[in-house]
């Protein structure tokens, strides 16, 4: 079974459309804003991705692209203005930033209300808690896009490949909250193949073009690829071998059509809780 991200992301939008329809009627329209320090290419794509799903669910987005040179001092007064801001509900700076600036500096100054990548220390102590608003949208997406397959995650060997801030910390988390026994490996687990091959439930998040091969994997697994890399060929692909490793998984994501449009759904989720709770409270 390929899962196909593209087509639960359209499903979940649609429903994200009605949400946004009902706010508007109450007079909010949910505003995303972003910023962006430098021209990464990489984030340029991104950025474009996540703009484009806020239009389509008629959601305020609005780009702040700052210079390369920018100082920590001037990216925190956007924050800070931002912060202030009421027709702003969710704020995301675009990471990765300029070694200029310190990153965990900046997460902390995002109001952890408008915080949409969940990203601040606040909102990542509730996740380990269980108790939260916002989850990183990167794990969301992989959770909900598990869930819509009827992939029951209680009691399966769940092994976690990365062990990033933004997706294999956090997963590993969620999957634990779901009931399933949890490994995170990582660049120094020396026995990789060894604990891939234990796994029913594969997430990986190496950064590593087709690392996962056919023998690393348990017949039956469920794999989900995080991975956004080009070929030899400049070919986007993922961390994992897709053509090996399909013949042998029960199921398995593409790259591209796979997490990314599960994570950018998320983040629009985010938005619109953000929305939501700002206006209840
Ligand atoms: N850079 C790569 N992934 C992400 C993400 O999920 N959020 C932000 N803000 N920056 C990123």
């Amino acid at each position: 079974m390929i899962l196909d991200g593209k087509a639960v992301a359209a499903r979940l939008r649609a429903e994200m459309k009605q949400q946004v329809e009902q706010l508007k009627a109450q007079g909010i329209t949910p505003g995303l804003a972003i910023l962006l320090v430098g021209e990464d290419h990489a984030s340029q794509v991104y950025i474009r991705n996540k703009r484009r799903a806020c239009e389509e669910l008629g959601i305020h987005s609005e780009l702040h692209s700052l210079p390369e040179q920018t100082t920590q001092e001037e990216l925190l007064e956007q924050v800070e203005a931002l912060n202030r801001r009421e027709d702003i509900h969710g704020i995301l700076v675009q990471l990765p930033l300029p070694k200029q600036i310190d990153e965990m500096a900046v997460i902390r100054a995002v109001d952890p209300n408008k915080d949409v990548d969940a990203f601040h220390t606040v909102n990542v102590g509730r996740i380990m808690l269980g108790d939260y608003d916002f989850l990183p949208c990167t794990p969301a997406g992989i959770l909900e896009l598990i869930h819509e397959s009827g992939i029951s995650i209680q009691g399966k060997e769940c092994v976690v490949v990365g062990r990033s801030n933004i997706v294999g910390k956090p997963m590993a988390m969620l999957l634990l909250h779901e009931h399933g026994t949890v490994t995170v490996c990582h660049s120094r687990t020396p026995n990789l193949a060894e604990i891939t091959r234990r796994a029913d439930i594969l997430v990986v998040a190496m950064g590593k073009a087709k690392a996962i091969t056919r023998d690393m994997v348990k017949p039956g697994a469920v794999v989900i690829d995080v991975g956004m890399n080009r070929d030899e060929n400049g070919k986007l692909c993922g961390d994992v071998d897709f053509a090996g490793v399909l013949q042998i998984a029960g199921a398995i994501t593409p790259v591209p059509g796979g997490v990314g449009p599960m994570t950018v759904t998320m983040l629009m989720r985010n938005t619109i809780t953000a929305a939501s709770r700002c206006c209840s409270q």
